[in-house]
């Protein structure tokens, strides 16, 4: 397709530069859309060359260095016959001898030109797995909070429960600031800052970038999150699983099973990690869920009255669960994506094919 593509601009050039002939004006319009140094046309069949397999480049730049010398040399003459010259660094300067005025004057775009191509964008992964677990929370009756990245000690590990000579801050080491402040290892500090700010009834859920000293092929230093919370009278582990898994049902399908282990965090009790089944074997073991059948997915828990009292709630009124989970991987078990930090390498090889 692409020598064809050179051919075709050629006899658009060819078309154009004869139709601005006499017409200073029209013969720099021409020179900008073909040679202009931002977008002209020129430079995007060049950019094609970089995308070409290997052998298909040979004969593409060949074609296009001649048809780079015949737009250069063609430009040139016109402008020299409709009286314009160019000094090189000193812009355009008319020779009045020439006179300019043209009896036609020239249409303002010529519809009859090749379009210029326009890249498609993509939705990224991750940002796909975020857009739909808050269809599903917004379904449920949740709001979709924010908080800063940039945290203080007090709510992202304080108010959390986690003192500062707490073992739980090793799992979590992050990267400090000056002043007390520190990139957030998790978006639960937003669980304090909404609590702060209101009371009861509270149904939320907080997606949002997340940081910490780790990198692999399952961690990367910036990963990301969705921090779920719900606080009200007579809120129980009940309602966490049967919230859990109808969330799980909608994203992954209704055959998932879902199970609750004890686990730990400081700022929930009892905790409870939360497995599925695999998806990818239903269970019989395969390499994804490395043998066992089952999938870590997510943290959970009820919120810690201690949580409550530091941000000024009444724990004897009030009790809630609050769930976390790690988008990244959520997008990596649906898109069968092998290592983590393919997601932010910057590559469209990638993200081309979620166009
Ligand atoms: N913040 C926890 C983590 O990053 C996850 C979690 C959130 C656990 C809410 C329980 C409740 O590991």
């Amino acid at each position: 397709m692409s020598v064809q593509r050179l051919e075709e601009v050629r006899t658009a050039f060819l078309a154009d530069i004869e139709s601005a002939a006499g017409d200073a004006d029209a013969v720099e319009q021409v020179r900008i859309r073909y040679a202009g140094r931002r977008s002209g046309l020129l430079n995007e069949l060049t950019a094609v060359l970089r995308e070409l397999p290997k052998e298909d480049k040979r004969e593409y730049g060949q074609v296009l260095n001649g048809l780079k010398q015949e737009i250069e040399a063609k430009l040139q003459e016109a402008k020299k016959s409709a009286g314009t010259v160019i000094h090189a660094g000193s812009g355009k300067i008319k020779v009045t001898s020439h006179p300019t005025t043209v009896a036609v004057t020239q249409p303002e775009i010529d519809v009859t030109l090749p379009g210029l191509p326009v890249a498609r964008g993509a939705q990224h992964p991750v940002h796909i797995v975020r857009r739909r677990i808050e269809e599903i929370f917004l379904r449920m009756g949740y709001d979709v909070e924010d908080g800063p990245e940039v945290e203080d000690d007090w709510h992202n590990f304080e108010a959390l429960n986690i003192p500062p000579d707490h073992p739980a801050r090793d799992d979590q080491d992050t990267f400090y600031l000056p002043g007390g402040h520190l990139l957030r290892t998790h978006t639960s500090p937003v669980q304090a800052r909404v609590m702060e700010r209101k009371q009861p009834p509270i149904r939320i859920i907080v997606p949002g970038r997340v940081y910490r000293r780790d990198s692999d092929l399952r961690h990367s230093p910036m990963f990301h999150q969705i921090e779920g919370l719900l606080v009200d009278e007579g809120i129980t582990v009940a309602h966490l699983k049967a919230t859990l898994e109808s969330f799980l049902h909608a994203l992954f399908s209704d055959d998932v099973e879902v199970r609750l282990r004890p686990g730990y965090f400081p700022f929930t009790e009892p905790s409870a990690e939360v497995d599925i089944s695999c998806i990818f074997c239903d269970r019989k073991g395969c390499g994804v869920c490395s043998g066992s059948g089952w999938i870590e997915i997510l943290g959970s828990g009820m919120v810690d009255p201690r949580v409550f009292e530091a941000v000024g709630i009444d724990s004897q009124r009030y009790t809630g669960f609050a769930f976390g989970l790690g988008l990244d991987r959520v997008a990596m078990l649906v898109y069968g994506i092998p290592d983590l930090r393919q997601l932010f390498a910057g590559d469209q090889r990638l993200t081309r094919q979620f166009q």
